[in-house]
């Protein structure tokens, strides 16, 4: 009897000790298999979250790309501005103007548009765009911007921006003022200088915009556009509330 008793306990512990085993391999390849599934999903949350951070960086490319097309905000950032040598800042990447413009589309939800010529007859070296820059400004020059304009039907409030060159507008900017309808519209003038300040932008844009109200305007050292960017930000907000922004 004890011998058939300890032949059903070994058989009992050897039937145990498989399921025992089996139900380890078992919650290995569940734990293996629910840690795939949820590195799948974390993967696939990660692909989401890169999907959708390309989704943002496609739709503010589009916005400013849409400048010109769908007005998603009744607010515009127009804007000239270079790269290439510029005084006191060596060769840059994303002129002084540009990166004012997008400080002002970024604290307004504005659209951007920028005014590049038809021909891009600017020469990228500092010297030479002074001599090309002074003499359209001799001969009173309306160089030609490439594209049109947004519907400014849609905008009531546009913001103008451009580089002090010699002490004025450049002379493309004016080509922009003379050829579109501003009436009506609060025009907000803003420059980057090199000591020059606002250099009587806003009275200028006043004169060549019959009907616009032109509203208090801002100056920006390009220097410090490039190179105090935090600052600019600041004076940019102050500025903004100040007009009511
Ligand atoms: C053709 C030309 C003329 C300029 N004239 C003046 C000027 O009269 N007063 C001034 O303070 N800065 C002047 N500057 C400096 C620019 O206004 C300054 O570097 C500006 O930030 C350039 O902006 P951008 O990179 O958007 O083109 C001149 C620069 C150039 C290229």
């Amino acid at each position: 009897m004890k011998r058939v008793i300890s032949l059903l306990l070994i058989a009992i512990l050897a039937l145990t000790g498989c399921g025992s085993t089996g139900s380890v391999k078992e919650s290995q390849a569940e734990t293996s298999g629910q840690t795939t599934a949820e590195q799948t999903t974390s993967e696939d949350t990660a692909l989401e979250e890169d999907a959708s951070s390309k989704d943002d960086n496609d739709a503010s490319a589009a916005s400013q790309d849409s400048a010109d097309s769908d007005a998603s905000s009744d607010i515009l950032v127009i804007y000239f501005s270079r790269t290439g040598e510029q005084y006191t800042v060596g060769v840059i990447e994303k002129g002084n103007t540009a990166i004012v413009a997008e400080m002002i589309a970024e604290q307004t939800g504005a659209n951007l548009f920028e005014v590049l010529p038809e021909d891009d007859h600017y020469p990228m070296t500092y010297d030479a765009l002074t001599d090309v820059a002074k003499q359209e400004q001799a001969e009173k020059a309306r160089p030609a911007y490439a594209g049109e304009l947004p519907d400014l039907s849609a905008y009531d409030t546009i913001f103008v921006g451009a580089p002090v060159w010699w002490g004025d507008w450049p002379m493309i900017m004016y080509t922009v003022f003379e050829s579109n309808d501003f009436s009506g519209k609060t025009l907000v003038p803003f420059s980057t200088h090199e000591g020059s300040g606002l250099s009587g932008f806003d009275k200028k844009l006043e004169n060549a915009c019959p009907g616009a109200t032109v509203e208090k305007g801002l100056a920006v050292r390009g220097n410090d556009a490039q190179n105090a960017q935090e600052k600019v930000r600041d004076s940019v907000s102050d500025w903004l509330s100040e007009l009511g922004f």
